[in-house]
């Protein structure tokens, strides 16, 4: 492990986002710790990291004192565990709530006490609800139509808090859609695109509810990650809301094309009727981020080309 550096706390870094920031961070010889209870993380993820460069805490975030023996002697955390599921949260709002609200608090307060100098925090685009003004602004009203929406905003709230009362530098980061390797294609609650990747490449066409003109904001995991690193030091980045999208709208249908297009396929999609709940459109205003100098790199048919060659590898 290297000497020099100092430590990162990552929660949930056996996850799919987590994994690629804990990656990340070793290879610019950070010293890493991450805290999972692989609810949904696994090992593998971070199966690629060479083991002395990185120590792996398993234990629960609802645990404040689990949380502070992880926080000992970290300078940065990247908190991302969470229950990533807004249907899993409005099945069980009050077992959501423990992990995705009252759980954050536990690490701004472990933050507070083991004088963390900043905080990171894995914010959704899920807080601006189903108002229909397009791209969202950070300065726009936040309307959370559920219980995830609004635990992810009173994380954010309580972590500008900290910032503001206690001087634990926080950063909140509203991802919109993730996608790349090791989104968990067998979770029915997972990201759309690791779901239709992994049907179509088994030759099953994918299941649309409605109509497929539905669009999200759909950004590169190394995008995000690079947005996270880019955050963690910047001096302009402290008690700060950030979107993190491309600013470009992608529909469904468009990636079920692009997705039969890139296997050489023609697997028309499955449609079913539209789910409750589920928003229209979404678009992020990104230009908070990019004035900080973050530019996201991959495109919609980068992400998944190379999501299909990883796929094709692992099979
Ligand atoms: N994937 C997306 O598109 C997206 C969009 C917006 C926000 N987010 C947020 O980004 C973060 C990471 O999401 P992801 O897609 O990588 O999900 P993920 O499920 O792959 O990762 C979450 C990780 O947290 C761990 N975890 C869950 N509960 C825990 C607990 N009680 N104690 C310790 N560890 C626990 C899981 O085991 C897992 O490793 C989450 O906070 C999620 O809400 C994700």
């Amino acid at each position: 492990m290297a000497k020099d550096k100092k430590t990162i706390l990552v929660t949930g870094g056996c996850g799919f986002i987590g994994s690629h920031i804990a990656e990340t961070l070793v290879k610019k010889d950070y010293k890493v710790r991450i805290l999972d209870n692989l609810s949904t993380g696994k090992l593998e993820n971070i199966a690629a990291i060479p083991s002395q460069k990185i120590e792996v805490l398993l234990g629960d975030i609802t645990d404040i004192a689990t949380v502070e023996i992880a926080m000992k002697g970290c300078e940065y955390v990247f908190h991302e565990a969470a229950i990533a599921s807004v249907p899993k949260s409005v099945k069980d709002p009050i077992g959501t709530d423990k992990i995705n609200y009252a759980a954050t608090l536990n690490v701004l307060e472990a933050a507070r006490k083991h004088s963390v100098r900043r905080v990171v925090f894995a914010g959704s685009a899920a807080v601006y609800g189903d108002e229909p003004t397009l791209p969202k602004k950070e300065s726009m009203p936040t309307n959370p139509i559920t219980p995830y929406g609004v635990d992810k905003l009173a994380s954010e709230l309580m972590g500008h808090c900290y910032n503001r009362t206690f001087g634990v530098e926080f950063v909140c980061l509203r991802y919109f859609n993730v996608f790349g390797r090791r989104q968990d294609p067998s979770s029915p609650y997972s990201g759309v695109i690791s779901i239709f990747c992994d049907r179509i490449f088994q030759g099953i066409a994918p299941v649309i509810f409605g109509d497929g003109q539905q669009s999200r904001d759909f950004v590169h995991v190394s995008d995000v990650v690079a947005a996270n690193i880019l955050v963690m030091e910047h001096p302009d980045a402290a008690g700060r809301t950030f979107n993190v999208g491309r600013g470009k709208a992608t529909s469904l249908l468009d990636i079920a094309h692009l997705l039969n297009d890139l296997t050489g396929q023609n697997l028309q999609p499955i449609h079913k009727e539209p789910r409750p709940g589920d928003i229209r459109h979404s678009l992020a205003d990104n230009t908070a981020l990019t004035a900080l100098g973050w530019l996201p790199k991959v495109t919609i048919r980068e992400g998944l080309a190379e999501l299909i060659k990883a796929t094709q590898i692992a099979a």
